[in-house]
């Protein structure tokens, strides 16, 4: 089963994915946790991604695209796998789709998490990120059982470089010019499938179940 994450920053992928990737055992593959590994680890491609980052910017595609060819291409991908803040360009759809029409292959569902923009930036402030395995957590709505420390692999719990009020009100720009316009694009490729991502996190989790199937 091949799936791909939409939604707004903060709309609630990662915690969706998270959930989806042990359900159906498939890894979950996000670009935003590849390149903050790469920035905490001091690699070239992260001094890249960060000046982009910090500005609430997408990396280029360039440094984007042949990074997720590349992953989707590996062993543990072979059965599927959820993609989690790819693509968020029309270039980047292209280079997926392309990349899966070589093999024959396609995207069975792109999950369109809907949450407006008013809820969004109370969401991020309380946000805390695991930089170990990049498990998310909220200190009001999820979280975890002891305070700073990340349940699933006893990392520190970090409030992200990118969630400060006025970044996030950059991303969300940045979502409706270059990301929202893939609705219509898996629309029309009959992949898209919507969900109300303001709900409880158990109850958005229950609706997508229903759409992929037991
Ligand atoms: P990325 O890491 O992908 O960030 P994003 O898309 O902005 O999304 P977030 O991770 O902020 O939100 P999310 O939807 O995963 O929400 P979460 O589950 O954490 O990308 C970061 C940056 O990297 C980009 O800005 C860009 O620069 C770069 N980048 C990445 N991919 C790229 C690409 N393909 N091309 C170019 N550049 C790229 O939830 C948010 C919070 O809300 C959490 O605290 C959570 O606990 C809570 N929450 C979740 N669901 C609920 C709920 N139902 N009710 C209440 N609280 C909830
Ligand atoms: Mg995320």
């Amino acid at each position: 089963m091949k799936i791909i994450m939409l939604g707004a920053p903060g709309a609630g992928k990662g915690t969706q994915a998270k959930q989806i990737a042990s359900k159906y055992s498939i890894p979950h593959i996000s670009t935003g946790d590849i390149f903050r590994a790469n920035i905490k680890n001091g690699t070239e491609l992260g001094k890249k991604a960060k000046s982009y980052m910090d500005q609430g910017l997408l990396v280029p595609d360039e440094l984007t695209c042949d990074l997720v060819v590349d992953r989707i291409s590996q062993d543990d991908a072979a059965a599927g796998y959820v993609l989690d803040g790819f693509p968020r360009t029309i270039p980047q759809a292209e280079a997926l789709t392309e990349a899966l029409n070589k093999r024959g292959e396609k995207i069975d569902y792109a999950i369109n998490v809907e949450v407006p923009d008013e809820n969004i930036v109370n969401r991020m402030s309380g946000r805390r990120a695991c930089l170990g395995c990049g498990a998310t957590y909220h200190v009001v709505f999820n979280a975890p059982k002891k305070e700073g420390i990340c349940d699933s692999c006893g990392g520190e719990l970090v409030l992200r470089d990118d969630d400060k009020p006025e970044t996030v009100q950059k991303r969300l720009n940045v979502y409706h010019e270059q990301t929202q316009p893939l609705i219509e694009y898996y629309g029309k490729a009959d992949a898209l499938a919507e969900v109300d991502g303001t709900q409880d996190i158990d109850v958005v989790f229950s609706d997508i179940i229903k759409i992929l199937g037991e």
